[in-house]
């Protein structure tokens, strides 16, 4: 089966087999979200059918809940988990300090509920996610419909305080439409190059009247376990 996958893929199974290792009977996990987290879904399953094992997941996305009940996973919501042990999820972007971007998939924010409920946050990606400075992916945030634009305007003035003057921000696309969250919201993509304070940035951007959640993840990620398509994992 391995053999058979992209380089891509087989990068991203490594991380995920490697962390789903990690797991232990009875554990409430959060199941995060995109093509990395959809490996981690598939090895979990793996694991619960071949091993008995009991878990409960809690999914950041109704993409991630769909996968995991399709593959024979017990899904529960957060309130019903109440704790979790362990979140694993993929990441667009991480840093040294290992402070996330996400929200390619835009699941940010059910993803940042799920992750700050957790004991531990493990990240799971292949090499090309670790970036000596956040910013280069563009930074999604999720924003309420009402008064988008006002919105946006709002963000572009915040952006410039923060020395970021004049980059661009789009508004995600499906198609010829808006892109529509869990939630109902929107996204806006910040093209903002480099990230120079991001902990000040995550902080301000939630000040925004109509900003839901931003994908900058300050101190929430424990660890990262990156993959290789040569099967090399580094921790
Ligand atoms: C979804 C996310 C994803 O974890 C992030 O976009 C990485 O996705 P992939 O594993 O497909 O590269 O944040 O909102």
């Amino acid at each position: 089966m391995f053999a058979d996958l992209s380089p891509a893929d087989q990068a991203k199974y490594v991380a995920a087999k490697r962390a789903v290792e990690l797991v232990e009977d009875g554990m409430k996990l959060g199941l995060g979200t995109g093509s990395t987290a959809a490996w981690m879904v598939r090895c979990l399953a793996q694991r619960v059918k071949a091993e008995g094992l009991r878990i409960q997941g809690v999914p950041t996305s109704t993409r991630t809940a769909d996968l995991a009940r399709e593959l024979g996973l017990e899904v529960v919501t957060l309130d019903q988990a109440g704790h979790l042990d362990i979140t694993i999820d993929g990441t667009d972007e991480f840093d040294s300090a290992l402070n996330l971007i996400k929200g390619g998939g835009g699941a940010l924010l059910q993803e940042k509920i799920v992750a700050s409920a957790s004991d531990r946050m493990i990240v799971i990606a292949d090499f090309d996610k670790h970036v000596p400075q956040l910013g280069k992916f563009p930074l999604p945030v999720e924003v309420l419909g009402f008064g988008l634009a006002s919105s946006r305007d709002h963000i572009a003035r915040l952006l410039a305080d923060h020395g970021l003057a004049g980059c661009d921000i789009t508004t995600r696309k499906q198609g010829d439409a808006p892109f529509v969250t869990d939630e109902g919201n929107f996204i806006l993509d910040l093209h903002l190059a480099q990230i120079p304070d991001a902990p000040a940035l995550a902080i301000a951007l939630n000040q925004v009247p109509g900003v839901v959640e931003n994908g900058l993840f300050i101190d929430i990620c424990d660890r990262v376990i990156l993959g290789a398509s040569d099967g090399r994992i580094e921790e």
